[in-house]
């Protein structure tokens, strides 16, 4: 395996080798990520290479944002790739991915990217785009894929692949947990014990919203006030909790709920000052 800091370097040991799978990530890798990896290399055409990037990407954090104390984890990042079969990380210094001012931006659609996370993290999906659009123009993949824990991300992406006529596929692979349910996510690793015994209960409200919501009757605004209060009174501050539509995100109609259309509910709540976010199609 790899392990490239530049983009000249990245292109000469991409010459001569098409079809690549991808993997963007921002690094402090964990089993999810290592999934993604493996659908990756299962994805690849015979012979093609498995990229993955490793890069924090300052554009898609909000200053007030954990950037600088984001874990840099290249070493045990790299041993851990090598253990799943990538090929090739792609790690380069912000100075190589951004030599000058990123000016030149991809602004996804208000109506997709400004709701949910954009909301609570405004310019977060504009951001996300550009740097995924600037690391597929570096990789050149074939096949890119994207954890589904980060539901709305994978939407954006979809969106602007298919926007653009951006020759590769998207695919999206279903959240990691752990035994307890727990969505892995690197920002677990924030948690202190107490908060990690507490942090399954995101999920355990999702799955009391998702049930809930498919019975006619009680509106829906309510049962989300009543999951934001439940999370709440757990000692969460929640910023959303919610039942949507799978496809563009925005809520369902009392006939979407009940006749069961593909639905996913999405949550995000800070526990002491780690946010988390989850989701589960229903
Ligand atoms: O999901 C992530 O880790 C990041 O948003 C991504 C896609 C690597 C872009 O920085």
């Amino acid at each position: 395996m790899q392990v490239i800091h530049t983009l000249a370097e990245l292109r000469a040991a991409l010459a001569g080798r098409p079809g690549a799978a991808f993997v963007p990530t921002m690094g402090n890798l964990h089993e999810g990520h290592l999934a993604l990896v493996r659908e990756a290399r299962a994805q690849a055409l015979p012979g093609a290479p498995v990229v993955a990037s490793i890069f924090v990407n300052r554009l898609q954090f909000l200053p007030h944002e954990d950037f600088d104390q984001y874990p840099r984890t290249l070493a045990r990042d790299s041993e851990l790739l090598q253990s799943v079969g990538c090929d090739i990380v792609f790690a380069p210094a912000e100075k190589e991915l951004y030599p000058e001012p990123q000016t030149y931006k991809v602004h996804p659609p208000a109506s997709l990217a400004d709701l949910l996370e954009g909301e609570f993290r405004p310019g977060f999906f504009t951001g996300v785009c550009t740097v995924v659009m600037k690391l597929f123009q570096c990789v050149q993949p074939e096949v890119a894929v994207f954890g589904q824990k980060d539901y709305q991300q994978l939407a954006v992406v979809r969106g602007m692949v298919r926007q653009f006529a951006m020759p590769l596929r998207i695919v999206g692979l279903p959240t990691v947990r752990a035994d307890d349910g727990l969505a892995l996510s690197s920002r677990n690793g924030y948690l202190s014990a107490t908060e990690r015994a507490e942090a399954i209960h995101l999920k355990r409200t999702l799955d009391a919203l998702a049930a809930a919501s498919r019975i006619a009757g009680t509106p829906l605004a309510t049962l989300e006030a009543q999951a934001m209060d439940a999370l709440r009174a757990r000692g969460w501050a929640p910023d959303y909790l919610t039942l949507r539509r799978r496809g563009d995100l925005l809520p369902p109609t009392d006939e979407e709920r009940s006749q069961g259309a593909p639905l996913v509910v999405l949550g995000a709540a800070r526990l002491g000052t780690t946010r988390l976010i989850d989701n589960l199609e229903c």
